[in-house]
């Protein structure tokens, strides 16, 4: 059911130290920060040959990942990202194996202009889960 990994995201204190890092000690492709308001965090986007690594700082008060960066405080990866064809009929099979799909089960519209759905980390080995149809 799930295909390409499409991002890991990584929760950083410090978007500028990360993107420096992640360009000048790795030497990777490093887009600009990008505000996305209406998701809570400022993301900059690592472009790798297979996959992206998404930087994610929080954005504003409500941000969904202050609490994480509490818990955190060196930031940590935050949640990984699997492409599926279907989200609908990816979320009703999830749930049909007793997988717990969080907010009220409807499709978001992600960070990519794409409807995305979060998946309960207990359910998956304590990491949070991301489908994004594509
Ligand atoms: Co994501």
């Amino acid at each position: 059911m799930i295909g390409r990994l499409n991002h890991v995201a990584i929760a950083v204190k410090d978007l500028d130290r990360s993107s420096a890092l992640y360009r000048d000690t790795l030497g990777a492709r490093v887009s600009p920060p990008l505000p996305q308001p209406e998701h809570g965090v400022t993301v900059v986007f690592v472009e790798l040959p297979n996959t992206k690594i998404e930087l994610l700082e929080p954005l504003g008060d409500n941000s969904p990942i202050a609490k994480f960066l509490e818990k955190n405080s060196d930031g940590g990866m935050h949640h990984v990202c699997y492409e599926v064809e279907d989200i609908r009929a990816a979320r009703d099979r999830l749930k049909q194996k007793g997988a717990r799909v969080l907010g009220d089960g409807e499709p978001k519209v992600g960070a990519h202009g794409k409807p995305v759905l979060f998946l309960h980390p207990k359910d998956f080995g304590g990491t949070l889960v991301e489908l994004e149809q594509v």
